[in-house]
């Protein structure tokens, strides 16, 4: 099987890839090389065409294909607050173009998409697939538009999709704006951990690997039109997973500090995984093995992530956290 994967050069898609290429299958990747996405990721000879999904015209660069696969997206919740027109470009316009392009070809496209767009959940329950969306923030709202063009081009246009909702996901080449790899790389380096509000807000995490082999199962045996949670329902609060990096890094634990909130913040989520743990998928990492290994990755490879931090990443982290740090 040939796969287009789009958004393949950022950190989920890049992973995928890897395991894709493990398992001998043929890919081909599309990304349009945003700040968040980097060559560096895929490994050398990889099949690559550089070019954006909300631009149909880039997908006979591509060549033929049996599947497409979209990680492609504009993914961070304090950038989209800051700028949303850019999510609803990619995240909405994007996904539709590759749902008209997968059901032309008469191919199955798989969209991933996040927990997010179930917003806020409630202590003691956790989201199913046909509970009501409710996103908060404009990344949200527009990942949550994406779906819907996908689940509308299933009923009106026949198409062959699948969604998979993701949880908060974390490991190695992870774009250092995200909790887990801010946090590790500003400990390793002496810098201020910003955590939002009182830091109580509740995220299940799950670890790329584990995230992947989700996607991967539901793009060969994921029912069409179907629907899949994926995450690991290990809810921690962001002060325990800061405090563990601090103990994992032996940064002075005065670095840790409560700044202002996120606007619109969302507490707390959580998925019930019951759909896809009934296709044979299980979370394979604890926590706390992930964690170790990720920030051990993040001590080691500072040849990656040191370049990221540019002019383009100060300038933003300038805007983000100037005023909130002060
Ligand atoms: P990322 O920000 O690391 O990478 C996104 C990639 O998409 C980059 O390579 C970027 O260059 C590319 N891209 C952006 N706009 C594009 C466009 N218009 N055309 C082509 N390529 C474009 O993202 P990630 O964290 O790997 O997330 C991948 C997917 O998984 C996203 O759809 C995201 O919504 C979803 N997801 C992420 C998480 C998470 O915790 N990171 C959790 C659940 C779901
Ligand atoms: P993030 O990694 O941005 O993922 P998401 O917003 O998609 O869940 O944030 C994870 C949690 O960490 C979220 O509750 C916001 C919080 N957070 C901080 O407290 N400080 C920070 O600097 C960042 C980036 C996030």
């Amino acid at each position: 099987m040939r796969i287009l994967v789009c958004g393949g050069a950022g950190f989920i898609g890049s992973h995928f890839v890897k395991r894709q290429l493990a398992a001998d299958e043929d890919v081909v990747v599309l990304d349009k090389l945003t700040y968040a996405g980097n060559p560096a990721n895929l490994p050398d000879g990889t099949e690559f065409v550089e070019g954006d999904i909300a631009e149909a015209s880039c997908l006979e660069r591509v060549g033929t294909f049996d599947a497409i696969v979209n990680f492609a997206a504009e993914t961070h919740v304090d950038r989209s607050i800051l700028n949303p027109h850019e999510f609803i470009r990619t995240d909405v316009h994007g996904a539709l173009v590759l749902a008209q392009a997968a059901e032309e070809r008469g191919v199955r496209l798989l969209q991933v998409s996040t927990d997010e767009v179930y917003g806020d959940v409630e202590e003691g329950w956790s989201s199913r697939e046909d509970d009501p969306i409710r996103p908060s923030n404009p990344y949200s709202a527009s990942k949550t538009a994406g779906d819907l063009q996908v689940l509308a081009s299933v009923r009106t246009y026949g198409l062959d999709a699948c969604i998979t909702r993701g949880s908060n996901t974390y490991g190695p080449n992870q774009y250092p704006e995200k909790l887990i790899p801010l946090f590790a790389t500003n400990a390793l380096d002496g810098a201020s951990l910003p955590l939002y509000g009182d830091g109580r807000q509740v995220r299940d995490w799950l670890h790329v690997e584990d995230h992947c082999a989700g996607i991967e199962l539901v793009l060969r045996e994921g029912e069409r039109g179907g629907v899949y949670n994926i995450g690991a329902g290990d809810g921690r609060e962001n002060r325990e997973v800061a405090q563990r990096i601090i103990d994992l890094t032996e940064a002075d634990p005065s670095l840790l500090r409560h700044v202002q909130d996120r606007p619109g913040h969302d507490r707390r989520y959580s998925l019930d995984t019951t759909k896809l743990r009934g296709l044979g998928w299980a979370p394979r990492r604890t926590f706390e093995d992930g964690l170790a290994e990720t920030v051990g990755w993040y001590r080691e490879n500072r040849a990656w992530w040191e370049p990221l931090k540019s002019d383009e990443y100060r300038a933003y982290y300038e805007q983000q956290y100037a005023s909130r740090l002060r």
